[in-house]
């Protein structure tokens, strides 16, 4: 239930201080003074569903035992931008498909079926992370030694929810070409409901874990060979970048690939990455 009538003061400078000083210790999101209006807005979205009316008592609770447990994860959740889509920078899908996979398959001298296992990091509601599942898929079907796993990771456990039920409004999946509409997703029956509902076999080809990319440890043991690290890095100062990179290298695989958006540069950073086409690098 909401309490739309709560209306605290503004947050002060102090409590601003608090709450960024958090965000971007704990998860690497940079929250300088020009984001506190935002800030204060999605938080104010926690505030009206627990009826809290001050910013101090909200913060005293979600930094409490109890909060920390109860509501530190739903504060994340609101302070985190999620924006993605189905097929969301697309050029990017073709080079895996007609370089990068044949490439890695190349290196391969196993003549047995291998699995290549390929991380969306910071993957969302599961857009990138199916978007995938559903190329290779394709790919499969034509190499017949081609097997693969999916995993999709973020820090938010109401975009994991999401993803893992796999169901859109009809108008997100418009990106996706018409014969993978037909191969990957199943209307609702209920035609009052613009709804769709990835299906069950590619729903099992991914696997969504919550992890906090700032983290070190990562209680996945296998090492992918590829990863899309696609629009997180964005939100991250450059010395957060740097360190989220060199540990994502550690868990890729020797000539692994890493695929960063297209408006976020590696210029400048000390990282064992090799550039092979622009946003698409291999570990040295
Ligand atoms: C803008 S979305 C990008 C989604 C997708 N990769 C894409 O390009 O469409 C950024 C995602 O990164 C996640 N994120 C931000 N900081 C994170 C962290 N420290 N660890 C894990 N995920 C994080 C957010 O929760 C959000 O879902």
């Amino acid at each position: 239930m909401d309490h739309p009538l709560i209306n605290p003061k503004p947050m002060t400078d102090k409590m601003f201080l608090r709450f960024s000083r958090f965000i971007q210790d704990e998860l690497g999101i940079k929250m300088p003074e020009v984001k506190k209006l935002m800030l204060q807005s999605r938080i104010l979205k926690r505030l009206r569903k627990l009826g809290i009316n001050s910013f101090e008592e909200y913060h005293d609770y979600v930094f409490s035992p109890q909060g920390l447990k109860d509501e530190l994860g739903l504060m994340i959740d609101v302070v985190t931008t999620k924006k993605t889509d189905f097929f969301r920078e697309p050029k990017h899908f073709n080079y895996l498909v007609e370089t990068a996979l044949p490439r890695i398959l190349g290196f391969r001298t196993n003549p047995y079926k291998v699995q290549m296992v390929v991380w969306s990091a910071g993957c969302s509601t599961g857009e990138e992370p199916y978007t995938l599942a559903m190329v290779l898929s394709e790919f499969a079907r034509t190499q017949k030694k081609f097997d693969f796993k999916v995993i999709g990771t973020d820090i938010s456990g109401d975009a994991l929810r999401k993803a893992r039920m796999g169901i859109y409004d009809s108008e997100k999946a418009e990106p996706i070409p018409q014969v993978y509409k037909k191969r990957y997703l199943l209307k609702s029956k209920d035609k009052s409901r613009r709804l769709v509902r990835v299906t069950p076999q590619l729903r099992y080809v991914v696997d969504f874990r919550i992890h906090n990319l700032m983290e070190k440890r990562f209680n996945i043991r296998i090492s992918p060979d590829i990863i899309f690290f696609r629009n997180v890095m964005i939100y991250f100062s450059r010395e957060t970048q740097e360190q989220v990179l060199c540990n994502l290298c550690r868990r890729l695989k020797p000539n692994g690939l890493i695929f960063t958006g297209h408006s976020e540069t590696l210029t400048g950073l000390a990282v064992p990455l090799v550039s092979l086409a622009p946003t698409v690098y291999r570990k040295k």
